[in-house]
């Protein structure tokens, strides 16, 4: 029987991502263009000019995506498009292009949820991982902890009251003059940072972890950062200090609550997806967290950790597979989308 190929197209924020994948060989190619140098000089994503990019940039990425595969257009039995959440003209780009490359094609398109493909990418390297299991996802916009029972079904265990995981690493190491996006930077300060300097500054707080449930709470972290710094005599050393103090802090309070999330629903499998999952300091506590209830943790490979093709084409494969197209003629995104 002939293989179905899916094209994944993700234009939900700051990366365009055009993606091929082959229900029997895998991924047959990723290609990435990401919009960091544009929006820096702003210190944010600004959201007009990222949809001008994706705008600009996706009829030449499908080439390229298509021509790494060794592929033409006719050779694909679907295209997915991520239809949300996230800025909402960013996703229509994506969505107008992928709907009218399908209906032109005449094959159906495929809506994807960001935050599913971001969770089913650790899929894309570990075939052996079968449902249920908990999902923690750490993203930019979001930080959830979920139970994972079958493909579209998810249920919600806990999540942040204010900002989400990403968003606190991006605003910590911004007020302390790190460049855009500072999150992987103060996360390398962090991982640098030697044992004498580790402790220049009293404890910084567990946020939420006297409190029972699974939600999360960042903004208080970051207000303790900025006082903390604002005190100091914000110089590299002290720079390095609270960037190791801050992830810490996080990589601590994320870790108690997989673990208690783990003891409430006896799952001893943990998929951790989303760009904070990309975290070397995470990926090592969560890993010995895992191991003393002799469970299994699977992380995307990093280069799927941020956003991508390759999971908007491998979420869509599996809802092509399930039957879910989106046979609505009318574009329709979402810019907030609960999973
Ligand atoms: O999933 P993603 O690419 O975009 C969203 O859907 O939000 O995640 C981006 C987030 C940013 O906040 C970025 O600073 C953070 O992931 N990030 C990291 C690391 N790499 C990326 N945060 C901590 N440590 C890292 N190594
Ligand atoms: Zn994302």
């Amino acid at each position: 029987m002939k293989s179905i190929r899916i094209l994944g197209i993700e234009s939900s924020c700051d990366e365009t991502g055009v993606a091929i994948y082959d229900g029997k060989l895998g991924l047959l190619s990723d290609v990435l263009h990401s919009q960091v140098k544009l929006h820096q000089q702003y210190g944010g994503v600004v959201p007009e000019l990222a949809s001008r990019d994706h705008v600009k940039y996706l009829v030449s990425l499908v080439d390229e995506a298509l021509s790494q595969a060794g592929l033409s257009k006719t050779d694909i039995d679907g295209v997915a498009y991520t239809a949300g959440p996230g800025l909402i003209g960013a996703l229509l780009t994506g969505a107008c292009f992928a709907k009218s490359l399908a209906f032109g094609l005449g094959i159906p398109a495929i809506a994807v949820h960001h935050l599913e493909a971001h969770l089913l990418a650790a899929l894309l390297d570990n075939s052996s991982l079968n449902f249920p299991f908990l999902v923690l996802l750490v993203s930019g916009g979001h930080t959830q902890l979920m139970e994972a029972r079958a493909l579209g079904d998810y249920v919600l265990l806990g999540e942040t009251l204010d900002d989400a995981v990403g968003e606190a690493f991006d605003k910590t190491a911004k007020l302390m003059g790190l460049p855009y996006p500072g999150g992987a930077i103060l996360a390398s300060l962090a991982d640098e940072c030697p044992t004498t300097t580790r402790h220049l500054f009293p404890p910084f707080p567990r946020p939420m972890l006297n409190r029972p449930g699974l939600d999360f709470s960042f903004s208080g972290l970051k207000t303790h950062v900025l006082t903390t710094w604002g005190k100091s005599d914000q110089d590299d050393l002290a720079r390095m200090s609270i960037a190791y103090a801050f992830q810490q802090a996080v990589v601590e309070t994320l870790s108690t609550k997989c673990e208690r999330a783990i003891e409430q629903t006896r799952i001893t499998r943990l998929v951790v997806a989303g760009g904070v999952s990309a975290n070397q300091s995470l990926r090592a506590a969560l890993t010995d967290m895992i191991a003393s209830f002799a469970g299994d943790i699977y992380f995307p490979r990093p280069e799927f950790c941020t956003d991508n093709g390759a999971m908007v084409a491998f979420a869509g494969f599996l809802q092509f597979q399930a039957g879910k197209i989106d046979s609505n003629l009318g574009i329709e995104v979402k810019a907030r989308w609960p999973l």
